[in-house]
């Protein structure tokens, strides 16, 4: 009886001392893990899925990371269901990360002729957590899903180029725009065109950035910045 009992509180007690050993390792002095070839320390954290250890710590949720089979870092979209963002890489110093938007790279992949039933896709500032912000330093691209009527008027502008293989869109309708200034109100005003849907995703400037190599330019990622909450929330 006596025994049983004893089996009984050490095995209740067991996931207390579990977790107390998972809460000692998170408070050590952050934690540098790599994933992939990018290295992971304050204020990113990670949970290894194999072991259960928290790596760094949790008390930032936005900041929280997966590492995809081992081989990067995904940032999540705040977006539930979204595709959220590959990050190539971190600077701790600039708190900057060079990023690829995820669902954007898929629109670049699918079958063109793919876009019966789409959900709509998301400006890449949308998906963004509290913490993070599009970089000044890049550029935008605008993609308009145009109406057909729209199409033709947007055929005639020199400065836009028809979209090649695009998920969601009939790309005879959509047409793609580089070189737009980041605009920190978000709206873009200048820049939109009678009935046709624009998005509007970053990407790092590179030489003169021409509407042509839109692929290329989006395959190439961009630059998010964060900043940390006041301490104590
Ligand atoms: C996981 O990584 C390995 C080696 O880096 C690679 O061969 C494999 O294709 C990856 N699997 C997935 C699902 O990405
Ligand atoms: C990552 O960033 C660091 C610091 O900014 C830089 O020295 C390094 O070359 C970068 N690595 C890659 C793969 O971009
Ligand atoms: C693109 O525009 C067409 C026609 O206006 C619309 O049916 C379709 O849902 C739009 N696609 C997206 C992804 O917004
Ligand atoms: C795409 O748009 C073109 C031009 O407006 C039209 O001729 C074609 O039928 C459309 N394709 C589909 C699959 O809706
Ligand atoms: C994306 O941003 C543009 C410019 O601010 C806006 O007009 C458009 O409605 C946004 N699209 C979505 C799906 O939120
Ligand atoms: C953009 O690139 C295309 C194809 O590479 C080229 O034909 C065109 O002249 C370029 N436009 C500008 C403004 O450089």
């Amino acid at each position: 009886m006596h025994v049983r009992f004893q089996i009984l509180v050490w095995a209740w007690c067991l996931p207390l001392m579990l977790a107390v050993t998972a809460a000692e390792e998170q408070q050590g002095e952050g934690c540098s893990a790599k994933c992939g070839a990018v290295t992971i320390s304050n204020p990113f954290w990670f949970t290894d899925l194999e072991t259960g250890r928290s790596c760094g710590s949790p008390r930032l949720p936005d900041f929280q990371l997966t590492c995809l089979n081992n081989s990067y870092p995904l940032l999540p979209s705040s977006v539930p269901y979204k595709h959220g963002f590959a990050i190539l890489n971190i600077s701790y110093g600039e708190r900057s990360l060079h990023v690829i938007d995820l669902g954007k790279l898929q629109l670049l992949h699918d079958e063109p002729n793919n876009f019966n039933s789409c959900l709509p896709i998301w400006n890449t500032s949308a998906k963004l957590g509290r913490p993070f912000k599009i970089s000044p330093v890049n550029q935008e691209l605008i993609l308009y899903n145009c109406t057909e009527k729209a199409a033709a008027a947007a055929r005639r502008e020199k400065e836009l180029v028809q979209a090649k293989a695009m998920r969601c869109v009939n790309t005879s309708n959509a047409f793609v725009r580089a070189g737009v200034p980041y605009d920190p109100t978000g709206s873009y005003s200048g820049y939109a065109l009678e009935d046709c849907a624009p998005i509007v995703l970053p990407v790092l400037p590179s030489g003169e950035t021409n509407a042509s190599h839109y692929e290329r330019l989006i395959q190439s990622g961009f630059l998010l910045k964060w900043e940390l909450p006041p301490p104590g929330k």
